[in-house]
């Protein structure tokens, strides 16, 4: 193994992180998967093997347990590590904030200090649009202020960008970079790994294919009231695909040596605002299906328009998103199909 063409990554059975193995291991990278599967099955690595046709190391392992780490970094030489592991539901983490506190900053934490620890260089975390908050002016540019966090969930991706800012500063050795994604949606076209909620699911795009598949009765449209064009809420949905890919960019530029700032942050998104209605009829239009939906109240928490200018990943990265919605939407349906057996 080569260190310089090997990535850790934690969270690595979840939702972006197997995308991301995938796309890292088609770039000719070596990947070390952990997870604990606490909202992951373990079929996605399945999936990844399936895909690439290569082996993949994994080891269950939970990030906030420091020794059990600690020997992730003792068996395997790696430069870079790309964080994925933590909670990501804003409502339940209203209600158990001490859940994520405890979560998403130990175990980012724990990575930082080993890195520190053992020398590696490189840190890949995965932040969020939500640090913006309701935005004065958009499209938000990697410069645009961060608003105060409305749930704990926000507040720990802002918090985990601090530290990993602070880190870089003071230890020479360590180089970092926040990947901002905006609302990832979509799964792999080979319909073999993609979006596993468990429960209900909070976001638009699951709850959209298990209407369509007959598991939820309705959806819910979250206000029509608001200030844009159809009175429902923009938002920069990005391709899963794309975003992987965002990451084997920003990978690269960590391990080529390419990077001007110790510490630097991309926007991840598509530039394109698109309605809740918008997606909707595109969902609809692509999968020839119709489905049922009303309108509801506002969602509470929920920020009237956000969207990315991405002229940052762009330029420095090299990186632009390609996926039409039209052909995402066709794969997240394509992806619930399969999981469904329809
Ligand atoms: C939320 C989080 C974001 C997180 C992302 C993925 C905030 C403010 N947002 O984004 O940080 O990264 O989830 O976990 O913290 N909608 C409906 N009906 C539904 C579900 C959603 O109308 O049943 C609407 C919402 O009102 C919103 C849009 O669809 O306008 C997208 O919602 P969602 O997929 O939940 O993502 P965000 O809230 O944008």
């Amino acid at each position: 193994m080569d260190s310089k063409k090997t990535v850790l990554i934690s969270g690595g059975a979840g939702y972006i992180g197997s995308h991301t193995a995938v796309e890292l291991i088609n770039a000719g990278y070596d990947v070390v998967i952990i997870d604990n599967f606490s909202n992951s099955e373990k079929k996605a690595i399945e999936g990844v093997r399936k895909i690439t046709g290569k082996d993949v190391i994994f080891e269950e392992v939970d990030t906030c347990d420091k020794a059990a780490l600690r020997k992730v970094f003792e068996k395997y030489p790696f430069d870079t590590v790309i964080h994925f592991a933590a909670y990501k539901a804003v409502g339940e983490s209203m209600a158990e904030p001490l859940k994520y506190y405890q979560n998403n900053l130990v175990s980012f934490m724990n990575i930082v200090e080993m890195m520190k620890e053992f020398n590696r260089p490189n840190v890949l975390f995965s932040s969020s649009a939500t640090v913006y908050g309701e935005a004065e002016k958009l499209p938000v540019t990697e410069s645009t202020p961060r608003q105060p966090a409305t749930s704990p969930y926000g507040n720990t991706k802002q918090i985990a960008e601090d530290i990993l800012r602070d880190c870089c500063r003071a230890y020479s050795g360590l180089y970092g970079i926040a990947l901002r994604y905006f609302n990832p949606i979509g799964a792999h076209p080979s319909a073999l790994i993609g979006e596993l909620p468990r429960g209900v699911p909070n976001n638009l795009v699951p709850f959209i294919t298990q209407t369509a598949a007959g598991i939820r009765e309705c959806l819910s449209v979250f206000g029509n009231d608001y200030d844009t064009p159809d009175g429902t809420c923009l938002r920069d949905y990005i391709d899963v695909v794309d975003l992987a890919k965002a990451h084997v960019a920003a990978v690269d530029r960590m391990t080529e040596d390419k990077m001007k700032e110790k510490y630097e942050i991309f926007n991840i998104g598509t530039g394109n605002p698109v309605s809740v209605l918008e997606l909707i009829t595109t969902f609809e239009e692509v999968n020839n299906l119709k489905l049922p939906y009303k309108m509801a109240p506002r969602r509470p928490g929920d920020v009237t328009a956000v969207w990315a200018d991405t002229s940052l990943a762009n330029d420095v990265l090299g990186w632009k998103a390609e996926r039409s919605l039209g052909d995402t939407l066709k794969s997240a349906w394509e992806w619930e199909k399969n999981v469904r057996g329809i």
